[in-house]
């Protein structure tokens, strides 16, 4: 027997992984983050690693789909069922929105009996089995009538909806779109040990594959535990999405220059600038667990930068005094740009977060910018689609900052000499583009 056939025999039924996909998303729905809830959802139900990844697989699906299956469920049900069942039924349309994804009839009746498994579901297990098949036997008109709801269209909520047309009027459907599509996995090739070229052909050699789509980047034609990678422990390559790896070229760093990377857990850019230039990096972080990911990072590549503790936007408490030549402010946003890698993201947010973060993203800002040599630059960058995370925060800054300089960003593709100018990035699925949504704006500090 081979190990994945061991894997799948050890597996329990698909009505514990459901149930477990259920409890996850209900937390969800209550306000926890996705990945979090299928963890616990996981250890309750004391399950393989096998279980967890089809747990993690079928959570995820719901997270996507959630707008599509509340719309149906509100059309199935006469009244609101209790959290517990409503996120089981929803679980259990989202397995079955796609015909002949899975054996429809192993499903319903898995579903069912993950109801059953329950004594607080148990004597609703009728109600679940009733409403999935009128689903299955109704499905084209039931999907049909929810064309004018947006939110069940798009699987986003509504506000958010209006917020990325209103920003992005020619390309909101295409983001909204990317935002549902499972995303890559994209490798970041270690330009100090080995060339994309070389890295490709041991991949190849080690029984994978993938395509060249950026200077450093490879795109995988097929996920895989980082494990499987050729050259991982030992810091050949890190996985990074194509746009997180423009921040480091993007910055324009010359060697011996002095960096501070603010906000730079878990250190992806870190690590890649490093890799590009001999420079020496300050990286500021509040979240010490994750700050910890970055020396771990650092190690496995064998580069080195100071790692500091603190809110970087509290400069008496850690900046010596000696100006940065150049900034990386990564700042906290909404994460919108890369709900494709974190579905649970849109359903989590609030309209008010927008203005929170995009004014806290000001005033890291306005801290960081008397650190900063004259003639120098800082790069702000966020993970987010919306004006009010990017433009917005940089023109209102360069606005109010007479020493500030707009500096126009490009970006030079593979195989390209023609340069493209990046500020929002939005995010797509290509053949030789495939990037998270993002955003970069550069100011210069006048002499
Ligand atoms: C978008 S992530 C950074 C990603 C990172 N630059 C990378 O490439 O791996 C934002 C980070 O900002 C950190 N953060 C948020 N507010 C902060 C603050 N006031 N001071 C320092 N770090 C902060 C968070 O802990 C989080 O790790």
């Amino acid at each position: 027997m081979s190990a994945d056939d061991a894997q799948r025999a050890l597996r329990p039924a698909l009505a514990v992984e459901l149930a477990a996909a259920a409890g996850a998303v209900r937390a969800m729905l209550e306000g926890r983050a996705l990945p979090a809830a299928i963890g616990e959802a996981c250890a309750r139900a004391r399950l393989t690693a096998a279980s967890q990844a089809a747990v993690q697989d079928i959570a995820y699906g719901a997270a996507r789909h959630l707008g599509t299956c509340r719309g149906l469920a509100r059309r199935l049900n006469q009244r609101a069922p209790a959290p517990a069942l409503a996120a089981l039924q929803l679980v259990a349309l989202s397995q079955l929105l796609v015909p002949g994804r899975r054996h429809e009839a192993v499903l319903v009746d898995q579903s069912v009996e993950a109801a059953r498994g329950d004594p607080g579901m148990r004597a609703a297990a009728p109600f679940l089995n009733a409403t999935l098949r009128r689903f299955l036997r109704e499905r084209e008109a039931l999907i049909a009538a929810l064309a004018g709801d947006p939110e069940a269209v798009w699987n986003h909520p509504a506000w958010w909806i209006e917020r990325v047309r209103a920003d992005h009027p020619a390309h909101w459907q295409a983001i909204l779109t990317a935002g549902n599509q499972p995303p890559p996995m994209t490798l970041r090739v270690n330009r100090r040990r080995c060339t994309v070229g070389d890295y490709l052909a041991r991949l190849r050699a080690a029984g994978l594959d993938g395509d060249v789509i950026g200077p450093q980047a490879v795109r995988l034609t097929q996920p895989c535990d980082v494990s499987r990678l050729p050259g991982f422990a030992d810091g050949v390559v890190s996985v990074q999405d194509l746009a997180a790896q423009m921040a480091a070229p993007l910055l324009d760093v010359a060697p011996g220059m002095h960096v501070l990377d603010a906000c730079a857990a878990p250190g992806g850019k870190t690590g890649h600038l490093l890799e590009l230039v001999d420079c020496s990096v300050v990286a500021v972080d509040s979240d010490a667990a994750r700050l910890a990911r970055v020396d771990a990072g650092l190690a496995r590549l064998g580069l080195s930068a100071k790692t500091v503790h603190a809110d970087v936007g509290r400069t008496a408490d850690w900046w010596d005094g000696r100006p940065f030549d150049r900034i990386l402010l990564d700042a906290p946003c909404s994460a919108s740009g890369i709900v494709r890698r974190h579905p649970d993201v849109r359903w989590l947010r609030r309209r008010s977060d927008l203005a929170t973060l995009s004014r806290r993203q000001g005033e890291l800002l306005e801290r960081l910018w008397p650190l900063l040599a004259p003639g120098g630059k800082l790069l702000f960058a966020t993970c987010s689609v919306f004006r009010a995370e990017g433009e917005d925060v940089v023109q209102r800054f360069a606005a109010g900052h007479p020493d500030a300089e707009r500096v126009a960003l490009g970006w030079v593709w593979q195989g390209q000499t023609r340069s493209e100018p990046v500020g929002h990035l939005l995010p797509q699925a290509g053949e030789t583009r495939d990037h998270d949504g993002f955003f970069y704006g550069s100011l210069r500090k006048l002499d």
